[in-house]
């Protein structure tokens, strides 16, 4: 049988409301062309993330009801505690209510406005909290991460050379690296052992400690076992401790390989850095044993990280995200290969090759998406990267601009997708009537949450979509 089928069944149903296309047009033009304005509820099918909207299975939700509420000590709390050590194997086990929560108390334990903090690609909310500590934030993939066609099995790795001369310049000045497991702002690729071993080989010469960003790191080891030379005998579970061995310590948005609909946690080494850590998060998110979440939040997360690894699982997830890019691939539909864990990436600039970058080619399909399919997608392009240059002022567009259709975990059936390789096909048909924008307002963090836009008047090759 070649058929993967989903490893599950369904139990509970969310019904969706349908919508017409009339109907999306209006909805979108009320939400200033912003997919992130729009009420979910006019969404049909919902790919702006896949952070915190997993289904939870049977067990998840009997732990639910088996969460201790206590404020302190709880035995949730030690749940989740063994959970993460067994698998992150660090000392300092510390919840927080997300991803970027555990960023923010990272980086005020260690980062300063000297800091200079070198990753594969930071996320977004990682780059903003490095960047709000007065701090600079570097970015150092291979070079085969920017070109979407290269077939680089291993794209989000980090450029070794570049890590070395980043070290050897700013002696002093780098609190640590941060590698992210998969890189998500670079399409969702692996990162190889190799390479995080190598990183870290680098890292203990300068005497700098390594840290992951581990949002995805099941996909990573699953991509690692699969791609990588001698490692298909292992299990997924094996290869993802010896990948959190290479590290110091590790943040991560329990929100995505943790199935949960909340939550976060960083694990680290440092005794000092973790009691700083600790008393800054009694101050801001929680006493240490429950860290802005709830008891019956943190048995939910204990049970997700174990049953993420579960190899059916990691094989039918990485198959379903390939299943979708292959059909859009074989129909020329231009997007980042090799497929990312998570997500399939379009190439906004290749599909809407009748728009210039201040048209906002990605953007401008992201709004062609809802409007055409309901389905809603994330830009990770122009409007999300787009910035002055510090050292010469000047504007610069990102080396990609990506529209991301991220693929929450154990939500959607084979027939879903079936419908979204059937609608983005038919539009990338009539890719030259997607109309470009201009910006009404863009504030200067985060913009992509809250930015407004409108039409271009007067484009005469672009039109509205009849
Ligand atoms: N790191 C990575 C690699 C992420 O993808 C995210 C979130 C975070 C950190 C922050 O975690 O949301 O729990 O605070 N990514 C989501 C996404 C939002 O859609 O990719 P958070």
């Amino acid at each position: 049988m070649k058929t993967i089928i989903e490893p599950f069944r369904i139990k509970v149903v969310e019904p969706m409301k349908l919508t017409t296309r009339e109907q999306r047009r209006q909805f979108i033009l009320d939400a200033d062309l912003n997919p992130f304005r729009l009420k979910a509820d006019s969404v049909l099918i919902d790919l702006l993330t896949d952070s915190g909207t997993s289904a939870m299975s049977i067990y998840q939700w009997a732990g639910i009801m088996r969460g201790d509420e206590s404020y302190a000590g709880g035995r949730s709390f030690d749940r989740f505690e063994a959970s993460v050590r067994n698998i992150f194997g660090h000392e300092f086990v510390i919840p927080t209510h997300q991803g970027r929560a555990a960023e923010r108390l990272l980086c005020d334990a260690a980062v300063t406005s000297e800091s200079v903090v070198p990753g594969n690609t930071h996320f977004d909310t990682t780059r903003a909290n490095i960047e709000n500590s007065g701090a600079e934030a570097v970015d150092i993939p291979i070079a085969e991460a920017k070109d979407p066609s290269n077939l680089h099995p291993f794209k989000g790795n980090i450029d070794l050379e570049l890590l070395e001369a980043c070290l050897t310049r700013n002696v002093g000045r780098v609190p640590f690296v941060l590698i992210t497991i998969t890189n998500n702002s670079a399409g969702g690729q692996p990162v190889s052992l190799a390479n995080i071993k190598a990183a870290r080989a680098i890292c203990d010469q300068h005497l700098v400690p390594l840290f992951l960003d581990a949002a995805r790191f099941a996909e990573n080891a699953w991509f690692i076992k699969m791609r990588e030379e001698g490692q298909r005998h292992r299990s997924a579970t094996d290869i993802a401790r010896e990948v959190f061995s290479y590290s110091d310590g590790a943040l991560m948005s329990m929100k995505k390989d943790a199935f949960g609909n909340i939550g976060g946690v960083l694990s680290l080494n440092s005794k000092d850095w973790a009691s700083k850590i600790r008393t800054n998060l009694i101050l801001t998110e929680g006493f240490p044993t429950y860290g802005g979440l709830a008891g019956r939040d943190l048995e939910a997360l204990a049970i997700g990280l174990e049953e993420v690894l579960e190899e059916d699982y990691l094989e039918y997830r990485i198959r379903s995200t390939a299943y979708v890019g292959e059909h859009l691939a074989k129909a020329g539909v231009p997007l980042v290969q090799p497929f990312g864990g998570h997500a399939i990436y379009l190439d906004g600039r290749r599909f809407c090759d009748h728009l210039t970058n201040e048209m906002f080619p990605g953007w401008a399909l992201s709004v062609a998406l809802y409007e055409e399919l309901g389905v809603r997608a994330c830009e990770i392009g122009n409007v999300m990267f787009g910035h002055d240059d510090p050292k010469t002022g000047e504007w610069c567009w990102p080396d990609l601009d990506l529209v991301r259709l991220a693929i929450p975990r154990r939500v959607y059936t084979q027939s879903h997708m079936d419908y979204v390789i059937e609608g983005i096909t038919e539009l990338y048909e009539k890719r030259h009537l997607i109309r470009g924008l201009r910006v009404t307002d863009m504030p200067e963090v985060l913009p992509h949450f809250s930015a407004r836009f409108a039409f271009l008047e007067g484009d005469s090759k672009a039109h509205r979509m009849a």
